[in-house]
């Protein structure tokens, strides 16, 4: 998992290039430009997803725990499966990794697309926050 502001991607992505060559990442990072700049700026015309995929080379990348914040997370697990978390990515071992990730502390994952779709998971966004599984697939239908 990788999960800094999204001015440290460049640098991280270029230190960790070795490591994460192959391997399964789960990108977190949201671009915001009041907070990271011009590549914030440069990420969220791109798309978060495939502008991430670009920084992150070779990773296997999904996009996920990006449209909700960290201060419910911790309860998440006291109605197990009642808010989806929605994920993003093209690599299959890359979503079922995250997606039982997901549902080990409590949420119910729902793909919504390959990391094009990345771009919408974000504050912000009609994704953000909490919904029912069924709400984030309609959301989530109305934007593609
Ligand atoms: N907070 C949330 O609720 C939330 C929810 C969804 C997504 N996100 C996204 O997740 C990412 C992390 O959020 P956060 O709230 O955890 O941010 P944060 O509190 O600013 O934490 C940033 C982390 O990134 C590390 N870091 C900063 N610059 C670095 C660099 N140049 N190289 C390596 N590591 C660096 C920091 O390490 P040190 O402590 O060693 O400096 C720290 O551990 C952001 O992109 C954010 O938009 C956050």
């Amino acid at each position: 998992m990788i999960s800094v502001p999204y001015s440290a991607l460049p640098e991280v992505g270029k230190e960790l290039a070795g490591l994460i060559k192959g391997k399964v990442v789960i990108d977190t990072c949201n671009p915001s430009p009041s907070r990271d700049g011009g590549i914030a700026t440069w990420a969220r015309q791109k798309g978060a997803g495939l502008a991430s995929a670009e920084l992150l080379p070779g990773a296997r990348l999904v996009r996920a725990f990006n449209a909700i914040g960290y201060t419910r997370m911790g309860q998440a697990h006291e109605q197990p499966g009642r808010i989806a978390m929605p994920i993003a990515g093209d690599d299959a071992e890359a979503i079922a990794l995250a997606s039982r990730l997901i549902r080990d502390i409590g949420y119910e994952p729902v793909l919504i697309g390959g990391l094009a779709m990345g771009k919408h998971l974000m504050p912000g966004t009609p994704l953000a926050g909490e919904h029912s599984a069924e709400e984030v697939r309609k959301i989530a239908a109305a934007l593609r």
